[in-house]
């Protein structure tokens, strides 16, 4: 999510995980929040002042009436900012924040807070499951705080148990899912992403160079904006996008299979994935030894099913079917093409081989074709953009 524009309260306050936050104050200023980052006198005791000032390029907030040149900082950071994310939150803060305690700097601004607050909670197993600790954490989600549950795991006190802060790219992507406006609740979305790849023997196989980045981030786009998300996923190496249902398969046959027992329940089916049109007739089960008597060798094939097309013959009128195509050459004649050939509603389609789009990049230079061969450019950008344009043009054609 791009963040440009976007103020942030980071507040740290005092445990152990309070080293997790530099990595998170550094995904926010990458993504470009302005981070105003305030800490405890007890979160000092863990993590120096300096850090957070050198990468949030701002004054960090520990003490009301040391730090601030003018008394009312403290509210004009409150009044500027679009979320405040307090990371870790101790027992101590979530008890007095729950009550209304403002006998800090952090505690004073947040009580002047109006936009989204997420905190999360890090601490000792069994300080975390005290009742008192639960009550103070049910009465700020009743107020309409969000409460980042935290993850189970090995904790510094040698506990093992939840209490862990959750990795910052989760908090960030929490984060992200906070500030996201919510345009797709109540719907329910299919996603195929990465390369099929299909067996010659039981050690090979054929594959493309398919790395699954673009299906990868419209599934996290559709989830941040609240729809439900399938992915079916052919073998990459990108981490699970957060709150997406994930299938993994490997051949063409698997996805299929995988595809047609999601189908009847989505509303939108965006098919990215770069199935392998053909596959080795006989994979057999014994490794294909080298042939000293030839420098050739031919491997039949034979047709994969067209997942795509089949879905466009059974696809109902309330669902919006979405292709994919990367081309080398004559981009509009072809995806016009498919979307008559595999009855689609619209069709993303890109020249691969520019160097900055299509497989492996993290860019992407995609044309929107839809059923009435009008067209839409989307320029060269992160295939995250991408992923937001394209989910806004499905909201645009259904409604
Ligand atoms: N597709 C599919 N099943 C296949 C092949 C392709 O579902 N066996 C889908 C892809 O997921 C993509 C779209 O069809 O959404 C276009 O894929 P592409 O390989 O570009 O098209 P093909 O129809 O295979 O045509 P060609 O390879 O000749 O360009």
């Amino acid at each position: 999510m791009e963040f440009k524009d976007r103020h942030i309260l980071l507040g740290i306050t005092g445990g152990i995980a309070a080293y997790k936050s530099v990595e998170l104050l550094r995904l926010l200023k990458k993504a470009g929040a302005d981070v105003h980052v305030a800490m405890t006198e007890a979160a000092l005791q863990f993590v120096g002042r300096t850090t957070f000032e050198v990468l949030s390029e701002n004054c960090v907030l520990t003490n009301l009436w040391k730090d601030t040149a003018s008394s009312v900082t403290h509210i004009d950071i409150a009044t500027s900012i679009d979320a405040a994310i307090i990371a870790p939150a101790t027992a101590n803060f979530i008890g007095k924040y729950a009550h209304g305690i403002a006998d800090d700097a952090l505690l004073t601004t947040l009580l002047a807070v109006t936009s989204p607050v997420m905190i999360c909670p890090s601490m000792n197993t069994d300080m975390y499951q005290n009742i008192r600790v639960q009550r103070n954490l049910d009465i700020l989600e009743q107020d309409g705080i969000h409460i980042l549950d935290p993850d189970d795991g090995v904790l510094a006190c040698k506990t093992v148990g939840a209490g862990r802060l959750p990795d910052p790219w989760f908090i960030f992507d929490r984060l992200c899912k906070l500030l996201t406006p919510k345009d797709l609740v109540g719907r329910q979305i299919l996603v195929t992403a990465g390369p099929t790849i299909e067996a010659i023997d039981p050690v090979r196989y054929v594959s493309n160079h398919s790395s699954g980045k673009m299906g990868y981030a419209i599934a996290e786009a559709a989830e941040q904006r609240g729809a439900r998300v399938t992915l079916i996923s052919g073998p990459v190496s990108l981490d699970p996008p957060v709150g997406v249902e994930c299938i993994f398969v490997e051949s063409c046959e698997q996805m299929a299979a995988a595809v047609f027992s999601h189908l009847a329940a989505a509303d939108i089916i965006v098919k990215v994935a770069a199935v392998a049109d053909y596959r080795p007739i006989d994979p057999g089960t014994r490794k294909i030894k080298k042939n000293q008597a030839s420098k050739e060798i031919t491997i039949a094939m034979t047709e994969n099913m067209d997942i795509l097309n089949r879905i466009g013959e059974l696809k109902t009128d309330r669902q919006f079917l979405v292709g994919f195509a990367a081309e080398t050459n004559d981009l509009e004649k072809h995806a016009l093409a498919k979307i008559k050939k595999k009855n689609l509603d619209m069709i993303a389609a890109n020249l691969v081989g520019t160097g900055d789009s299509g497989f492996k990049t993290n860019t992407n230079k995609v044309k929107l074709f839809f059923k009435d061969g009008s067209s839409k450019d989307i320029p060269l950008m992160d295939k995250h953009k991408v992923a937001h344009i394209l989910l806004d043009t499905i909201i645009e054609q259904t409604g």
